[in-house]
């Protein structure tokens, strides 16, 4: 039989999904579905002082108004052991539970209708007063402060160091010191973040927008006060994330208030304005990166200074600077990370969180640092290879990082480029090519699986994990057929209900690694009470044998030594047997490799642009990359995530940016026609090559896990491209036609 891993095949959920069958959490109708629409705050900070909400409730159809005046008192308790999503120090905004406001665009009252218009107009007529105070709007890097000492030992310090970097730097041969900007962005998914809650008495059924089911009842049952064993949270398809369906925002917690306040089922979705305010963001982050290196471009010192913003009610922190540490080999490596406290929403993981930030002020300094030492800058990456993971002190799991460097180099042409920057024109355009390095750590968490295997020879598998768009249907189902030598048709995958086996989060790129093992483990395990089936009396010709002589392959019990013409499919066994169906349930965690490995996936992105001198304006008719993401197991999938990653990386690198009015503590363009992202004409041809790698060093499956890799290398990458056409170096985020042509 052919293996299933490493098939190119198209999405399994495909179909349901372009034939609009495929029920997203807000599509779902429970009887006697009702509306609510939130009321938000105009002021950054201060008290409210009354609502009136007289001209609200006299809207045909409205049923309740729900602010902190009427709300439940909830205890709206954190667990003990915050969930690895949330931030470590600080409070979630507690919604509806007194008159103080932190922000912006904070929900300070609910309104449910019958239907979404009058909940609507009802929402515009809620008047609330406020006791405005002084709020800090403004990002001042200068009031930044290191990480609470719970978020630094949760992998946020506010200082590394290994050698003197400073002292190193001081005596460098040749050195660059430069400052990088990179605003607020939003993850703006088509799906907008939707719960709809239905009470059936003291139980509570979620149908949710989330990346994490499991946590999502937990997050709930905390705020509410009420045991899990009371929650049900459903979310079988999610329509893109990219991180801000991680942790439980406070709109879920207010739905569930809503749905016990009118005994109703009640839905509540964010309006895409609302999106900037009611869940999270990249926050806007300001980094120092200086380098400096022998005149063979041997890196000595290594200095990365980074300043996020964070909100004032919760502290959440990023991984800005953690890349560096390990990235390249050098004795003398500082870093320093810092939050500079703002009234704004509490920020989020978007989109390689931290990492893809880092890595763009790391992989412009070193192309800074190539044109200080007139070398070619993948020459000067070559030299400074991390042959191990120098800030754990740990080898690698393994590393194909000269591999891609290689491969993707020669996809590319690489050879072609001027190492004189201005000098290549095309059509009129100033041309250049540039290249960055990119890394995105592996790592795994413990999951659970199911397999059901049934006299019809079909087998289903179930997981409380989620798919928001990598392809987690599919690519488990490919690793069940694997396992249980089944064809892929035979197999069902069930995902993202809490009533299924427990799984983490769907995200930091886990899932592969996680899930995927724990898939594995559990068709062992019922391919273990296959074969104790087969071996039992009356049970066919394998009756009595002994139990080292039996093997599962090709989805029937046969004899190890490979004797033809005697294996009994499982369909067959199980129909002799008499059972309809035989299931197994397995758990899959890392173990004694993660503190003798490092892990990390690895990637090279070269990037050619063309620029008008004239207009300022930017294309990238090609990206070109190479990673390493360990075992692949479905190339079509796996290159696709790796397109939508370049896709993000050029609107990061080229068009996002949320336009802060620090007046009034609010984005301006809080919209799908301001706040740009890029559309097919921004993205030209889209280069995916994966080199041969199976890291069975990191887990039995030998994944390292796709998506975020992606993202990470390509705005440095466009950047470090600019400087080659053009000569000019752009070190703020994006790089907009207004900034090329600026000075
Ligand atoms: Mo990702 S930002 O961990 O969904």
């Amino acid at each position: 039989m052919r293996s299933a891993i490493g098939q190119p095949i198209s999405r399994v959920d495909g179909p349901a999904k372009v034939r609009g069958q495929a029920r997203y959490a807000g599509e779902f109708q429970p009887h006697g579905l009702v509306h609510a629409v939130l009321v938000t705050s105009t002021i950054v900070q201060g008290r409210i002082i009354a609502i009136d909400d007289s001209e609200a409730l006299r809207v045909p159809g409205v049923m309740a108004v729900i602010s902190h005046l009427n709300a439940p008192r909830l205890p709206w308790h954190i667990p003990e052991q915050r969930p690895v999503v949330d931030p470590k120090a600080g409070e979630p905004l507690h919604l509806f539970q007194g008159p103080e406001v932190h922000f912006n665009g904070q929900p300070v009252a609910l309104v449910i209708a019958g239907t979404l218009e009058g909940a609507t107009e009802a929402a515009a007529r809620v008047q609330v007063s406020y006791a405005p105070a002084n709020g800090v709007t403004m990002f001042d890097e200068a009031s930044a402060r290191p990480p609470h000492p719970d978020t630094a030992s949760a992998g946020r310090p506010g200082t590394t160091s290994r050698g003197d970097a400073d002292a190193a730097l001081a005596q460098a041969a040749v050195r660059i010191d430069a400052t990088y900007r990179q605003p607020r962005e939003h993850h703006n998914a088509i799906e907008p973040h939707v719960t709809i809650a239905a009470w059936d008495g003291d139980h509570l059924t979620l149908y949710d927008k989330t990346q994490w089911v499991d946590n999502d009842r937990q997050e709930v049952a905390h705020a509410l006060g009420i045991s899990e064993s009371q929650i049900r949270v459903i979310s079988p398809f999610v329509g893109g994330a990219f991180g801000s369906a991680l942790r439980t925002w406070p709109h879920v917690i207010a739905a569930a208030i809503a749905a016990r306040e009118v005994r109703r089922p009640v839905r509540l979705e964010l309006t895409r304005r609302q999106l900037y305010s009611g869940i999270g963001f990249r926050p806007r982050t300001e980094q120092r990166i200086a380098l400096g290196a022998d005149r063979d471009g041997r890196l000595q010192a290594v200095v990365h200074e980074a300043t996020a913003q964070t909100a004032r009610y919760e502290e959440y922190a990023e991984t800005t600077v953690n890349t560096t540490t390990k990235a390249y080999a050098c004795r003398n490596v500082r870093t320093a990370y810092r939050l500079a406290d703002m009234n704004i929403n509490s920020p989020c993981p978007m989109r390689a969180p931290g990492t893809v930030t880092g890595i763009f002020a790391l992989e412009t300094a070193m192309d800074e640092l190539a044109v200080a030492l007139n070398m070619d800058p993948l020459e000067l990456r070559l030299r400074n290879f991390a042959d191990h993971d120098q800030h754990q002190q740990h080898p690698w799991s393994s590393n194909e990082l000269q591999a891609c460097y290689r491969a993707a180099a020669e996809k590319f042409g690489w050879h072609r480029r001027p190492q004189q920057p201005g000098t290549l024109r095309h059509d009129g355009k100033q041309v250049g090519y540039g290249m960055a390095m990119t890394m995105y750590p592996a790592n795994r968490e413990a999951a659970s699986a199911s397999v059901s295997v049934f006299a019809n020879g079909t087998a289903l598998i179930r997981s409380a994990a989620s798919d928001m768009g990598p392809g987690t249907y599919t690519s488990m189902t490919q690793v069940a057929a694997e396992c249980l030598g089944l064809p892929v048709d035979k197999i069902g995958f069930e995902l993202g209900d809490t009533d299924l086996p427990v799984a983490p989060v769907h995200g930091g790129s886990i899932t592969m690694a996680s899930v995927g093992n724990a898939v594995m483990a559990a068709c062992r395990s019922v391919e273990s009470r296959l074969i104790d089936l087969a071996r039992a009396p009356g049970s066919g010709p394998f009756a009595g044998v002994k139990l080292a002589d039996l093997v599962c392959r090709d989805g029937a019990v046969m004899r190890a030594s490979g004797a033809v013409g005697e294996a009994v499919p499982y369909g067959e066994l199980l129909r002799r047997c008499g059972l309809s169906k035989l299931d197994s349930e397995s758990h899959a965690e890392p173990g004694e490799e993660e503190e003798q490995f490092s892990s990390s996936a690895f990637g090279a992105v070269f990037a050619e642009v063309h620029v008008d001198a004239g207009l300022g304006t930017i294309r990238v008719p090609r990206l070109v990359g190479a990673y390493d993401i360990g075992r692949v197991v479905n190339p079509k999938i796996a290159r696709s995530q790796c397109i939508g990653g370049m896709v993000g990386g050029i609107g990061m690198a080229l068009l996002e940016a949320a336009e802060w009015d620090a007046r009034f503590g609010r984005v301006m363009n809080s919209n799908l026609a301001e706040y740009l992202v890029p559309v097919c004409a921004d993205v030209g041809e889209l280069d995916v090559t994966f080199v041969a790698s199976d890291d069975r060093n990191f887990n039995p499956l030998g994944v390292k896990g796709v998506a975020e890799i992606a993202i990470c290398g390509v705005a440095p990458a466009i950047g470090n491209a600019i400087y080659n056409a053009t000569g000019r170096r752009l070190r703020d985020l994006p790089f907009t036609p207004a900034r090329l042509l600026a000075g």
